[in-house]
């Protein structure tokens, strides 16, 4: 991805104005002052001395996060720094990143919310391999940091995994502001991005649409959800990058789109055309093997109808 893509991301949070509007104002208000800092510091060492977080636990690390999601946070979201985070297992494990499943709990109250956490690696190939596509043209600018980049040092290694955990939270959080959906981006520290859960209330995480064999109804309304979908990326001038069955996630009947941090701008990436044609292909293979009409799962219609929403045509 180039470093404009990034930029242009925040033109996504323009869309909502009274939103951003909101997130100025919270903005001022959401630091804790030095005596509510120290009075927390006081309790979780007071905490520590008695019982503390329980086996497995650790004190929420939502004070400590890199960067957060957008504003407001959502009610379900458990944004207490008294809540304990514990690591519930692993939801699967990718080539280049893992996910876990966690719940951020506030034990005495009862109040809970379950979420994923994708931890990027550092030492992948295909990683690498990506990285040679989609980040093409993209400016590092500390020398140490381009040195590091070349000769795959652990540290760069490491830097590479980060760029793309703020890569991909970035994505979240301009798409989730521009109404796309994407699970609710919650907050990034360093390589680890958390994140909605999509799954059930029993930690059950939602398939992926090519698990799925959707009868004929179900199927054109998952195909109209994937193409507003792919709609509002290419209203904002992008496209997924990556898509395909594997990266859609159905839960109780609505599409949810992940694995972003490759999102591609189509107008400022030399082949930002290809990648749109290739998004759109593979998903209307998909859903044309599936029985969706040739006439309806047709990428060029599509990609036409994604040019115009684009502004590109
Ligand atoms: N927010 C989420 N809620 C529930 N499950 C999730 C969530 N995010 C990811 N997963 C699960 O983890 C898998 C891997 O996530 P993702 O595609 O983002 O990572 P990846 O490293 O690209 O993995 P892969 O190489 O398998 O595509 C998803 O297919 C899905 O099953
Ligand atoms: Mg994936």
């Amino acid at each position: 991805m180039r470093e404009r893509d990034l930029e242009a991301l925040d033109d996504l949070d323009d869309l909502d104005a009274p939103d951003r509007e909101r997130m100025r104002r919270g903005r001022r208000t959401a630091r804790l002052t030095e005596q509510a800092r120290d009075r927390l510091a006081e309790q979780r060492e007071a905490a520590a001395l008695d019982d503390g977080p329980a086996e497995g636990g650790r004190w929420s690390s939502w004070d400590d996060a890199d960067e957060r999601g957008p504003r407001p946070y959502p009610g379900w979201l458990v944004t207490e720094l008294d809540a304990v985070d514990a690591e519930l297992g692993i939801l699967k494990a990718g080539k280049e990143a893992d996910v876990f499943l966690l719940e951020r709990a506030l034990p005495a109250t009862g109040r809970a919310c379950l979420l994923a956490a994708k931890r990027y690696r550092g030492a992948d190939h295909r990683l690498f391999h990506r990285d040679a596509g989609y980040l093409e043209g993209r400016r590092v600018k500390a020398s140490r940091e381009m040195r590091a980049l070349q000769h795959r040092t652990g540290f760069g290694r490491n830097l590479i995994a980060q760029q793309w955990a703020v890569a991909e939270f970035a994505a979240l959080r301009g798409l989730w502001a521009a109404g796309a959906p994407v699970p609710y981006p919650v907050q990034r520290i360093g390589t680890e991005l958390l994140m909605e859960f999509v799954g059930d209330a029993d930690g059950t995480a939602a398939p992926r649409l090519h698990q799925l064999r959707p009868d004929r109804r179900e199927l054109a309304g998952l195909w109209r959800q994937l193409v507003d979908a792919m709609a509002i990326l290419a209203r904002g001038g992008y496209t997924h990058g990556d898509l395909s069955a594997y990266n859609l996630l159905v839960h109780g009947g609505e599409l949810v789109m992940i694995d972003l941090p490759q999102l591609v701008d189509v107008v400022a990436n030399p082949q930002g055309l290809a990648f749109l044609r290739r998004d759109v292909d593979n998903v209307c293979t998909w859903f044309r093997s599936r029985g969706l009409p040739g006439g309806v799962a047709d990428p060029d219609r599509v990609v036409e109808l994604l040019l115009d929403e684009a502004g590109l045509r």
